[in-house]
């Protein structure tokens, strides 16, 4: 797994080393108890990403199944056309690493490298899969990984860095792109006053991606989910609404029936870069 990996300060090969990872000149790393790897480094942003609650309310979420299409289209972008030899995905932003999960599932050969600049992020995926390597890292940084090394790169609801990301990818790979439609969550977002998805989303995506890849394909995945008045407080916590806050006992989640209908729509985009 370390052999993917690139020294964030001056870009040479990793080595683990007992509970660190070091380069040629003289870098370390440490492997966090948690089975991380720290490879923030001075010059990274003062972002700290999710909070642990924001964590636990998405693995709840996520657990319980409802965004379990999403992550079988991604997995299924992922992996076709079937790639031969040593496959890596890299997922940016990955949260409690369970998308990158469904990828390894659906590609029993492949290693997986969890990246995110949130601790609580980095723990939990550190646990996510067998096959899955976790990499506390700033994004915008520049990604500490090596030059054309992976199969795939994986985005879901998280920051992108298209330069980047067409520097690590193998000849042949593929950047994977999901993003909300404004429809996703739209039952919700008016009652209790969640941050709306911007119409032109896809738009601003495809032109900031313009000068680095082109799009190959662009799915709509949209379906209905039937959320209780706890799924709903969870689907809050985890998203960017939960800074405002929005409690259980919150009159407006009161009021929901049981069960309310809510829509998840998201596009699932293939990049390739452009030659
Ligand atoms: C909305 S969450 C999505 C997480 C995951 N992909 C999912 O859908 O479950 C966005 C994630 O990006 C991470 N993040 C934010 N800024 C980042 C950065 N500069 N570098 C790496 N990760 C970042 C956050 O900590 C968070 O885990
Ligand atoms: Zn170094």
């Amino acid at each position: 797994m370390a052999a993917l990996l690139a020294c964030p300060e001056c870009g040479h090969a990793l080595q683990s080393s007992e509970r660190s990872l070091r380069c040629a000149n003289g870098h370390s790393f440490d492997i966090a108890r948690q089975g991380y790897v720290g490879l923030l480094t001075g010059a990274s942003t003062k972002m700290t990403g999710d909070t642990a609650d924001m964590l636990d309310a998405r693995a709840a979420f996520q657990g319980a199944g409802h965004f379990a299409p999403i992550a079988t289209a991604a997995a299924r972008a992922c992996a076709e056309p079937a790639p031969t030899g040593a496959r890596a995905f890299l997922e940016v932003g990955a949260g409690t690493g369970y998308y990158l999960a469904e990828v390894l599932d659906a590609a029993p050969d492949a290693l997986g490298v969890a990246l995110d600049v949130a601790k609580p992020a980095a723990r939990r995926a550190a646990r996510a899969h067998p096959r899955m390597a976790s990499i506390l890292a700033d994004a915008w940084r520049g990604l500490p990984l090596r030059d054309n090394t992976l199969t795939g790169v994986l985005s879901v609801f998280a920051p992108r860095n298209p330069a980047e990301i067409a520097r690590v990818l193998a000849p042949g790979g593929r950047f994977v792109v999901v993003t909300p439609t404004a429809r996703h969550l739209g039952e919700l977002v008016g009652p209790l006053d969640m941050v709306r998805v911007d119409p032109d989303k896809d738009r601003r995506l495809a032109d900031s991606l313009a000068d680095t890849f082109t799009c190959a394909e662009h799915t709509l995945v949209e379906f209905p989910m039937k959320l209780s008045r706890t799924d709903v407080t969870k689907v809050i916590a985890m998203g960017p609404s939960a800074f405002h806050g929005t409690p259980a006992d919150d009159p407006r989640i009161v009021a929901l029936p049981d069960i309310t209908e809510v829509t998840a729509s998201v596009t699932v985009s293939v990049y390739l870069p452009t030659p």
